[in-house]
């Protein structure tokens, strides 16, 4: 199958791609950045600049899925200019793809990236994707904009798969690294009382809901997230543990963490337990359903 793929270059797309080669598919890759030389004869790399309404056209030739992961860091210091960022660097990115695909008239399967924090920040309650109890804070309200546009494709007949992920562990890039650095020296802290839901997925299994989604044809909102989320305070217990380090700390103040990191703190006190309704009532099988498998691996 030829793919097209957007944010390829980031955490998800590097591995999403490798996983794509491997399986014999044939990768489109729409980017931001100077194009790059591929030394394989299955990836032709094309530029996009959504901000400027620019897309290379030939980019969709021939193509039959578009996995779109495009979208500005969001943990970074929201300021009214980064939060423009990430807000249109996802809904502009998007609408562009739907624009170009109306166009040409190809019916393609779109499988498109949103977030668990488009859930309200909940210590008791489990989401699945049939709950519409969404969040109003800054983070919410962009994943909600994003989806809207991402739900355009239906009008066009497209497949349209609406990945709601949850937090990303890997050993190569995003939040694992950071936490568990100092946790294996025994300096490992929670955020607040540490009670917070967090909805993990494995990297290898998010990679996995993605092909099985293109396999298997799976439509609408999908929590991708691992069956067993997991209290901050445990995450942070269970890394210790498989490392063999100590831990001693106590949590992390919500006033210190307000006074450095500012509005964008309360990503790391939200709490969101997402329930993945349709894959476990799917034939997906996870390689890592709970925490202990997931952090062993990462760790060793
Ligand atoms: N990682 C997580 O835990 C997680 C959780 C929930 C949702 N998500 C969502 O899943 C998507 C992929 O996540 P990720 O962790 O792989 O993200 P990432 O590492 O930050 O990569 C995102 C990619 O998006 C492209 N991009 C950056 N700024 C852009 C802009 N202004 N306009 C258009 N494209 C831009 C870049 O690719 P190019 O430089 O090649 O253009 C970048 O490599 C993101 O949209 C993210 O919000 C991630």
């Amino acid at each position: 199958m030829k793919i097209l793929v957007t944010g390829a270059s980031g955490l998800i797309g590097t591995q999403l791609c490798k996983h794509l080669l491997s399986k014999g598919h044939t990768l489109h890759i729409l980017t931001t950045r100077t194009p790059w030389q591929v030394e394989n004869e299955q990836t032709q790399i094309f530029r996009w600049a959504p901000k400027n309404n620019d897309i290379d056209d030939k980019a969709l030739e021939g193509v039959e899925a578009v996995i779109n992961l495009a979208g500005a860091k969001i943990n970074q210091r929201w300021t009214t200019k980064s939060k423009a960022a990430i807000l249109k660097s996802r809904t502009e990115s998007t609408r562009l793809l739907f624009e170009i695909i109306q166009k040409t008239q190809n019916k393609v399967h779109i499988i498109n990236a949103s977030a668990i924090g488009i859930y309200r920040s909940n210590l008791n309650k489990q989401y699945t994707e049939t709950d519409k109890v969404f969040s109003d804070a800054f983070d919410g309200v962009v994943v909600r904009q994003w989806e809207e546009e991402a739900k355009q494709f239906e009008k066009l007949s497209c497949l349209t798969t609406i990945l709601r992920i949850g937090l990303v562990l890997s050993n190569v890039g995003g939040v694992f690294i950071p936490l568990s650095t100092p946790t294996r020296w025994g300096l490992g802290t929670w955020f607040g009382n540490g009670q917070q839901w967090q909805s993990w997925i494995h990297i290898d299994d998010l990679v996995g809901v993605i092909d099985y989604c293109l396999q298997h044809q799976l439509v609408g909102c999908v929590n991708a997230t691992a069956p067993n989320p997991v209290r901050q305070r445990n995450l942070v217990r269970v890394i210790a543990k498989v490392a063999g380090a100590p831990q001693f700390l106590p949590g992390l103040p919500k006033v210190v963490l307000s006074f450095f990191l500012g509005e964008m703190h309360k990503l790391l006190f939200d709490s969101i337990y997402a329930k993945p309704q349709k894959l476990l009532k799917s034939s997906y099988q996870y390689k890592y359903s709970d925490i202990t498998s997931c952090v062993t691996d990462l760790i060793h």
